[in-house]
């Protein structure tokens, strides 16, 4: 009768502690936190936004700086919550997150939707952006609102690109100044068919990880080296398992900011036109900011770290654009004609 008594006791606390303490915000069923700064309670609106990089990166810092005009132009009635370094879900499993609906927002690296969307490998060709007003004429002209009209018809809605920068290499066994330099290395990869065809290109093996997972490969050598922007290089402390850097500028690394397009479509009119004007402007304060985030970072890695830096010269560039020539061809076959001759045609506007 005793044992019954406990038992029973047991099985009361577990489900008493399971309702006051709530469950996680994956499983959370839509009922709103108590919140003293908003009146009409019943009308808050909370978008769950997910992302895996740091706070302090130009992804981090614009979550947060939407989430402050969106609230502000709606007085309150729409909340962000960021969940950030991937707390809630990584790389592999946030598309399905914000298309079933259980966060509303995300803001993967353009490459992730590559895979999916195969028009999306245009981003990453080595080389393809002279500098970063050609990236701005990919992101917020054609390429961009094609890229994004390509994801309709799959329950999210993508509103725009945010900027980070671009990629650098790092590695832990030599100075890397010619692709040849990268023969036979080890490297960490965000899934992307460009990604892959470029190690192919320079005899680089791959394994593609999620992005929280690569401190950890690095440090204990499963992988050789990565390559990111510089934001992501410091904040997640790379460097610190690295002995190599080069400043090789050759791929961009940007955002596609998307949205459950069923929460999307319920939000009123006027709601729906906060929240794109809140996206413009902080497209735009990205976009001033993030290269002076990456700057500073670069200027903190130098700073606190030995790690030798070299850069390619222009001359060594063009080296390693006669090295990508295959990853092109190859990329020709996924690639639609209308946005290849797009992107030749900013390469051409903002030739060096
Ligand atoms: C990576 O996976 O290397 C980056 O895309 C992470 C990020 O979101 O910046």
């Amino acid at each position: 009768m005793k044992t019954v008594t406990i038992i029973t006791s047991f099985i009361l606390a577990g489900i008493l502690t399971a309702f006051f303490l709530g469950f996680s915000p994956v499983e959370s069923t839509g009922k709103l936190e108590y919140d003293d700064e908003q009146e009409g309670l019943e009308e808050q609106l909370v978008i769950r936004f997910s992302h895996v990089a740091a706070e302090n990166t130009p992804k981090g810092m614009a979550a947060r700086d939407f989430a402050k005009r969106i609230q502000a132009k709606t007085d309150n009635e729409i909340k962000v919550e960021i969940y950030s370094n991937g707390e809630l879900y990584q790389d592999q499993n946030e598309w399905a997150a914000v298309a079933n609906g259980n966060v509303e927002m995300i803001a993967p690296a353009t490459t992730k939707l590559s895979t999916r969307f195969p028009d999306w490998q245009v981003l990453d060709l080595p080389y393809a952006f002279q500098g970063y007003p050609a990236v701005q004429e990919a992101y917020e002209g054609k390429i961009g609102q094609t890229l994004l009209d390509d994801l309709r018809g799959t329950n999210v809605k993508g509103l725009g690109f945010w900027y980070n920068g671009f990629k650098q290499f790092t590695n832990n066994k030599q100075p890397i100044q010619s692709p040849s330099d990268m023969n036979k290395l080890h490297f960490r990869v965000m899934p992307g068919p460009v990604i892959e065809a470029q190690f192919q290109a320079l005899n680089a093996s791959t394994s593609e990880l999620s992005f929280n997972k690569t401190y950890r490969n690095l440090e204990v050598g499963f992988v050789d080296g990565q390559e990111n922007a510089i934001s992501n290089i410091y904040s997640k402390k790379f460097y610190k398992q690295q002995s190599y850097m080069t400043l090789s500028n050759h791929a961009y690394l940007g955002y596609a900011v998307v949205i459950n397009e069923e929460f999307f479509e319920g939000l009123s009119n006027t709601h729906q036109q906060s929240l794109t004007e809140a996206m413009k402007e902080t497209t735009d304060w990205v976009r001033r900011h993030s290269i002076e985030i990456n700057d500073a970072h670069i200027r903190k890695i130098k700073r606190s770290s030995d790690m030798e830096i070299d850069v390619l010269t222009t001359e060594e560039q063009k080296r390693w654009r006669e090295a990508f020539k295959p990853v092109y061809l190859k990329a020709k076959q996924n690639i639609s004609n209308e946005l290849l001759q797009e992107l030749e045609r900013i390469q051409q506007t903002h030739s060096p």
